[in-house]
């Protein structure tokens, strides 16, 4: 039996004064304990709002939400005890040290009562403070102030931060926008591990679609709906198609051979000698040994994530505009258009040249 989820969100909308439309209309999906969730979409989609509003800083218009057990709407106290978040805008103090920053922190979150100095600051804090600090890499510099950190610092500051009070959940509001390849590579091996040791729920938005291949499932958000939700491998799947490149020294030899066994191709691109079959992993075997044409290349394609996603908001932007231009109907038209153009980005795998 699996365990009850840490996080339901159940018809979820909030509409912002004076808004014309719903910035989140009618959301649900649940967390599992321990997974790792990845919310996409493009900008103005609605993830800050959805996450505002799962972290208490933001009152819904309507749904429910439960966290850990507690009611949003009669227990905020308690789900604000089980969450921790990094801000997609940077929020520190830079006029105090990395420990003031901290400890304020947790002093906001009643863990400890006030005290004016690091030194006069109970045991459990100073350890917990120093295992956080020693895992993001941040070690002496903690004592320093804010001011003289870079960016992936400033980071990880706000990643120990959130951390202080053993939260079940993390949110992370793209944590990683704005930092270079190195820190953010060193942030995501620290989450990940943190996410194995802690048993911690991560809950992610990002713009960097590989953040979110490694996620157990992502949901993608547009105009304040959900398009798609479920584990990146079927989301992709869903979308697009894997498919085998095939050229041959004698292109209309293939095509014919093709046509007469019956195997559905498309050209690769308008007048290119290259055909496209659509083939799952388990068929390019089969399919190569029925063809008897010599080929002279011959190359799977496998979309990515990316290319899903680009698909995705596409299609549903496309879908927006034809609908207030008046044209209905718009997802048939595309469907078609959609296919071809979103493949010409994947990542492809020689097999053989
Ligand atoms: N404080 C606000 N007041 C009014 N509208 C807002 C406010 N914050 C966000 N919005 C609007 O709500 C929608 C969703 O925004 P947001 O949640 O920030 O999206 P995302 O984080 O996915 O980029 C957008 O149309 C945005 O303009
Ligand atoms: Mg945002």
């Amino acid at each position: 039996m699996s365990p009850p989820p840490i996080i339901r969100v159940d018809h979820l909308v909030k509409r912002y004064r004076k808004a014309d439309r719903d910035a989140v209309a009618d959301v649900s999906f649940d967390v599992a304990p321990g997974e790792f969730f990845s919310l996409l979409g493009p900008n103005g989609a609605g993830k800050t709002t959805t996450i505002s509003i799962l972290t208490t800083t933001l009152a819904p218009t309507g749904g429910t939400v439960t966290i850990d057990g507690h009611d949003l709407g009669t227990d905020a106290a308690g789900v604000r005890s089980s969450v921790g978040i990094t801000f997609q805008t940077p929020s520190l103090d830079k006029n105090l040290s990395a420990e003031e920053n901290v400890r304020l922190h947790a002093i906001l979150y009643g863990l400890y009562p006030w005290r004016p100095s690091y030194t006069l600051m109970p045991g459990a804090y100073k350890k917990r403070l120093a295992d956080l600090a020693d895992v993001v890499g941040l070690g002496g510099d903690i004592f320093k102030p804010v001011r003289t950190f870079s960016g992936g610092m400033r980071r990880k500051l706000e990643v120990v931060r959130s951390l202080i009070h053993h939260p079940r959940v993390l949110f992370l509001d793209e944590p990683t926008t704005g930092l270079d390849p190195a820190s953010r590579r060193d942030l995501w091996t620290y989450l990940l591990e943190m996410r194995q040791t802690a048993d911690t729920t991560l809950f992610l938005t990002t713009h960097y679609l590989a953040e979110a291949e490694d996620a157990g499932r992502i949901c993608v958000l547009s105009r304040g709906k959900i398009i798609a939700l479920g584990t990146p491998t079927d989301v992709t799947a869903s979308l697009l198609e894997r498919y085998v490149l095939l050229g041959a020294a004698d292109p209309a030899a293939l095509r014919a051979e093709l046509s007469a066994k019956g195997i559905a191709y498309t050209d690769d691109a308008p007048g290119s000698a290259n055909v496209r079959v659509a083939a799952d992993e388990g068929d390019v075997q089969p399919l190569l040994k029925s063809i008897d044409t010599p080929l002279t290349s011959v190359r799977t394609v496998l979309p990515t994530l990316e290319d899903a996603y680009l698909a995705l908001v596409e299609r549903d932007e496309l879908g927006a505009r034809e609908e207030a231009a008046g044209l209905g109907e718009a997802g048939i038209v595309l469907g078609d258009a959609l296919g071809e153009g979103a493949l010409v980005d994947a990542e492809s795998r020689e097999v053989i040249q």
